[in-house]
């Protein structure tokens, strides 16, 4: 798999971010971050290894998987034929979300530091859209950097959990949500 992954980034290097596939270490701490919802959505599904950990972790919950690189998608089709495969850009296809429970929570993979601008713009305001105005939802994303993986847009903030050693490099998982919803966990905490 980590070849597959490394022959899909000779291709579209900015578009797949990574040469090896993320840990399993990584891909159990995203999962049980990604908490209790209604729908799970993952960008950037790549491999799968991700998934594997939510449908491991979070079973009976509806799986969106966005992953735009057609070789990849096809695989994940095999692995997940449960989940709803959607194997386009997320910002072209984010309509498809419009009945979305109010308890969605996106798990995401996407490499915004190398995704071209024409894509990560698009891509950060269709999340800002599906997450404001909806104090439960969230997005789970990692990072290898030691800063937010993009600037908050407006209404939303990012959240720092825990950096996961045995990942290849190091990764960072955030959270971006309404900050409502962050001072009330902290509250309940
Ligand atoms: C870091 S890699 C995959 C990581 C994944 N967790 C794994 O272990 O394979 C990021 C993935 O995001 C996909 N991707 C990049 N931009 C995308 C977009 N705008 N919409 C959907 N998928 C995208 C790439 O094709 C790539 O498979």
């Amino acid at each position: 798999m980590g070849d597959s992954l490394l022959r899909q980034w000779l291709k579209t290097p900015a578009m797949v971010g990574a040469i090896l596939p993320s840990s399993r270490h990584l891909a159990r701490a995203m999962a049980r971050h990604a908490g209790a919802s209604n729908a799970l959505v993952e960008l950037g599904a790549g491999t799968g290894t991700i998934t594997r950990e939510l449908v491991r972790q979070h079973p009976g919950v509806p799986l969106i998987l966005f992953e735009q690189n057609s070789t990849l998608a096809s695989r994940l089709h095999s692995h997940f034929p449960h989940a709803e495969i959607i194997a386009e850009c997320f910002h072209q296809r984010a309509d498809r979300l419009a009945q979305l429970p109010e308890r969605a929570v996106f798990v995401s993979s996407l490499p915004f530091r190398s995704l071209p601008a024409d894509i990560a713009i698009p891509t950060i305001s269709a999340l800002q859209q599906l997450l404001s105005g909806h104090p439960q939802r969230r997005l789970i994303q990692f990072t290898y950097q030691p800063r937010a993986p993009f600037r908050a847009p407006a209404g939303l903030a990012w959240r720092r959990y825990v950096t996961v050693w045995r990942n290849a490099p190091p990764a960072g998982i955030w959270e971006l949500a309404m900050p409502d919803r962050q001072s009330r966990d902290d509250l309940a905490a």
